[in-house]
């Protein structure tokens, strides 16, 4: 397998380069991708040759393990549509969330090609929050209270996710049985084309639900947790998306953003 330099993210994530120039990332060992994505939680592969086909994303994702279909097949292109039906489609932002929330199986890694990335000025970086490290920041009752909070969250399927679905706050990692945040903020009616509602069971008498979403979009953005990745074009990402959080900053409007993404079971 060729040489790989790897240049540690903050405050966490890596960048990881081919180290004798471009080559194909078909050659590297999903094996020691996966582990870099254990250590680093989301990992940018830069300097490889971009995939012109879709099914040759699909086909490097398979050799990570199953992927996951949804309605509009095995990858979704991430751009903006003249008339969307969610705003994942906009040029909006994106608040975080966890992908597969609505599905019936969470997907373990998110990965994605950038078939074109914006302009560095105009936004459209995507933002992850290490959840481990907000957990790890919480005081003892502000942690005892996030262990009691069931959210409940309902949304309209108008596009290809939506339903009612409760998850608890905090819930261990499937694979690595750390403690993770799972949190999808709300998304109002009047400023998103699909909005999420969330009810939330198990606050204190004394916190009401605004106080908590203040509070938990503080933390969840606080720079000691979160990574923003500055797209290039060709960048491959692959993901943990049980321990991140991710959204997106929003983009100039006009500007080219395309973005392939596949989920690996
Ligand atoms: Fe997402």
């Amino acid at each position: 397998m060729s040489a790989l330099t790897i240049t540690p993210g903050r405050p966490f994530g890596a960048l990881v380069e081919p180290a004798d120039g471009e080559t194909e990332l078909g050659a590297l060992d999903p094996a020691v991708v996966r582990d870099l994505v254990h250590e680093h939680k989301v990992v940018a592969l830069r300097g490889f040759r971009p995939f012109a086909q879709k099914e040759e994303l699909v086909d490097y994702a398979k050799r990570w393990g199953e992927v996951l279909s949804w309605n509009f097949g095995e990858v979704l292109d991430l751009e903006v549509h003249a008339d969307p039906k969610d705003y994942v489609f906009t040029s909006g932002p994106v608040p975080y969330h966890w992908d597969g929330a609505f599905a019936a199986t969470v997907p373990s890694h998110q990965v994605f090609q950038c078939v074109k990335a914006p302009d560095l000025s105009a936004g459209g970086r995507t933002v992850f929050c290490d959840t481990g490290l907000v957990l790890a920041a919480l005081s003892e009752e502000t942690r005892r209270i996030w262990e009691t909070v069931k959210v409940t969250y309902r949304k309209e399927k108008t596009a290809h996710y939506g339903g009612h679905i409760t998850a608890d706050l905090v819930q261990s990692h499937p694979h690595t049985g750390e403690p993770v945040v799972r949190y999808a903020e709300p998304l109002d009616p009047e400023k998103f084309v699909s909005p999420l509602f969330l009810d939330v069971d198990g606050l204190p008498e004394d916190l009401t639900a605004e106080a908590f979403f203040a509070d938990i979009e503080e933390r969840l953005y606080a720079p000691e947790v979160s990574y923003q990745h500055v797209w290039a074009d060709g960048d491959y990402v692959i993901t943990d998306n049980h321990a991140l959080l991710h959204g997106r900053t929003a983009f100039t409007a006009g500007s080219a953003r395309h973005l392939r993404r596949v989920h690996v079971i």
